[in-house]
């Protein structure tokens, strides 16, 4: 089994009283798709926020390829190879999804922009946005204002602005949420065409049954901040600790 790419270890974030995060220790790896689930509140995106570094831990570590990054800010992380999906608010919003998910590509690449003046430079980056925007299946809308997009697009263009960073961990937090049906599909083929490639670790948190079903490799769930169980999705959903708490919800929502 390959070295795990993230680890965190007895993770725990404290609101006043409540313990949001309760000491979770967890491990992930390359090539596999982890889906974490649990009702309303339960942690998860306060989770991924240790994760990414939007909050502080209180106490436990995080860890990326064995490098700790517990007290790095996000932008340091992110340079760590942590992606978690940019908030479209960092858009520059009279710029096109193409212009947009060029500058996504330059600043991952980190060159200066006297560099960028260089013709074959620019060309090279326009390139690679491209092969991103296809990919996203963004090319119709390329060059539309970013945020005059309908609301799938932008979902997708989350995820274009993502694998232009060219993260090792990649963090969903709901990306179908609000979405309409016909949406949907197109974001979680999205993330099931980056399992493909078997160096990426992939986190999604998702409440949809069937989703989780058809893209998950693990599941692990969380309970009033404490991570419940951990395994092969068939197990997970099937153990009585699960549908005590979780599949109660779920059925509800279906
Ligand atoms: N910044 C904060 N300050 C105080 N309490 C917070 C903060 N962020 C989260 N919490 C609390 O931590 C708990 C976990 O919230 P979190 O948003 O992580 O849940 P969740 O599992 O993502 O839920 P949902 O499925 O509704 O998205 C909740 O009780 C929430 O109110
Ligand atoms: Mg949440």
């Amino acid at each position: 089994m390959s070295h795990p790419s993230l680890v965190t270890e007895d993770l725990t974030i404290r609101f006043g009283g409540h313990v949001a995060v309760n000491s979770v220790s967890c491990e992930f790896r390359p090539g596999e798709l982890t889906v974490i689930v649990g009702p309303n509140g339960a942690g998860k995106t306060t989770y991924f926020n240790l994760i990414s570094g939007q909050l502080p831990v209180s106490e436990g570590r995080v860890l990326k390829d064995g490098i700790e990054i517990t007290k790095m800010p996000p932008s340091a992380r992110a340079h760590h190879g942590i992606g978690r999906a940019f908030q479209l608010t960092n858009l520059f919003p009279k710029l096109t999804v193409l212009e947009n998910i060029r500058l996504a590509v330059q600043a991952h690449s980190g060159q200066s922009w006297k560099i960028m003046t260089r013709v074959d430079s620019l060309t090279e980056l326009t390139a690679k946005a491209e092969r991103y925007l296809e990919a996203t299946k963004l090319g119709n809308v390329a060059h539309l204002p970013a945020t005059a997009l309908p609301h799938g697009d932008q979902r997708k263009l989350e995820v274009a602005l993502l694998m232009a960073m060219e993260p090792d961990i990649y963090m969903f937090d709901e990306p179908t949420a609000g979405m309409s049906l016909d949406h949907a599909p197109d974001v979680l083929d999205l993330i099931a065409e980056l399992k493909h490639d078997h160096s990426k670790t992939i986190l999604l948190v998702e409440h949809k049954m069937d989703v989780v079903r058809a893209l998950a490799d693990r599941i692990i769930v969380l309970h009033n901040g404490a991570l419940i169980a951990d395994g092969a999705p068939d197990e997970v959903m099937s153990s009585q600790i699960v549908r005590d708490v979780y599949l109660g919800k779920s059925t509800e929502a279906a």
